[in-house]
């Protein structure tokens, strides 16, 4: 029996289906397997910088099944405000990372779960370092970006979500002989896209690991309706540049800047290249929420329970991975600064290519 110990738990970064399952499994694990104390901090580093602390104690209670089926996260998260750079209301920024130490230390912390994408996990990664407190990271993002891990949690749930858009997009593009341009998430990086565009039968998918060409989609589009279809369907990741690679954002009423934009680009230029209408959705955070679907309540339970099992064994400093069907664990100064994007030339875009869907042009 291990001394009895006392883990706080954040979720940090964009929300996403899969969090609360997460949660539960490490509170199972710690409270049921090892007899534990387990602290959720709220809204991600926030909770540790703010005075009063902002936690609860959770106890088995958390460890319903409810907690499988439910979006977002029951402890907030944040998706900015890097507390080496903490944005101060008078425009300067300030380094409150000895506030998150101090924070840790007064709540008598044995060690940290960080549940969050590779940004997070690189900014908390750095905290945790300099505070020499024992860091454990779980992986989460739609975006499936993370060095090391063949899912994150909330990849799975957001492809449901995309490919029934695309489902939804076919049935009114082929009523109205259009061409849907389906914008979708994944900021830097295309596995949504190109893994839903697939799985809805895209004619053409262009995300940002690879060039495309309008002539290229204009080809493509030509060669559907000669083999006798007057509509077709677009997928487009919203981090694709224009064609002379510039991003297309959009500034949010804070001042941050987002991806978005493209799939309207698109249509205005394609619009002047071909005859059928084109339509554009953007299906933006829906791609977040929702029930959570089989494979990421599976992958967050098995990464809360192995996370915990690591602090037992007294194997810090690590994040845990799914690879070729286990959970492992690699050491997160393997994932700092390392985006997991789409191989172009891998299984999934070799698929696409065989399946003749544009994917854009890019010699081996
Ligand atoms: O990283 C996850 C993600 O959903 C991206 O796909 C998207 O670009 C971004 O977050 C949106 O962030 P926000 O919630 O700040 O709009």
């Amino acid at each position: 029996m291990s001394k009895s110990k006392r883990i706080g738990i954040l979720t940090s970064g964009g929300d996403c289906a899969g969090l609360n399952a997460a949660l539960r499994a490490v509170v199972h694990r710690a409270i049921r397997g090892y007899g534990w104390r387990v602290f959720g901090i709220r809204d991600g580093s926030l909770g540790l910088m703010n005075r009063p602390l902002d936690y609860c104690e959770f106890d088995l209670s958390v460890a319903s099944g409810e907690m499988l089926r439910m979006g977002g996260t029951i402890l907030g998260t944040i998706n900015k405000g890097d507390p080496f750079a903490y944005p101060m209301p008078d425009g300067t920024t300030k380094d409150r990372s000895a506030e998150f130490v101090e924070g840790y230390k007064e709540l008598g912390l044995d060690a940290l779960i960080v549940i969050g994408g590779d940004g997070s996990m690189r900014i908390l990664n750095k905290l945790c370092k300099q505070g020499g407190v024992p860091m454990v990271g779980i992986p989460k993002t739609i975006d499936n970006d993370v060095a090391h891990t063949d899912y994150a949690i909330g990849y799975v749930t957001a492809l449901g979500v995309a490919t029934e858009a695309i489902d939804r997009l076919a049935p009114t593009a082929a009523s109205h002989h259009r061409v849907m341009i389906l914008e979708l998430m994944g900021r830097d990086v295309g596995h949504i896209a190109l893994s839903s565009g697939i799985g809805g039968g895209a004619d053409v998918i262009l995300i940002p690991e690879i060039p495309y060409s309008l002539e290229g989609i204009v080809a493509k589009l030509a060669e559907v309706n000669q083999e006798g279809r007057n509509h077709a369907l677009v997928v487009v990741a919203e981090g694709c540049k224009t064609e002379t690679g510039l991003p297309v954002t959009q500034v949010q009423a804070d001042g941050e800047f987002r991806y978005g934009g493209i799939g309207q680009y698109l249509a205005a230029r394609l619009g002047k290249m071909i005859e059928a209408e084109t339509r554009v959705t953007v299906l933006g955070h829906v791609q977040r929420g929702g029930t959570p679907g089989m494979r990421d309540r599976l992958v967050a339970s098995a990464f809360g329970v192995h996370a915990v099992d690591l602090i037992a064994q007294g194997k810090m400093d690590r994040m845990v991975a799914w690879q070729h069907g286990q959970v492992v664990d690699v050491p997160l100064s393997e994932i700092a600064g390392i985006t997991r994007a789409v191989d172009p030339f891998g299984t999934i875009a070799h698929t696409a290519r065989g399946l003749g869907i544009y994917i854009g042009e890019m010699k081996a």
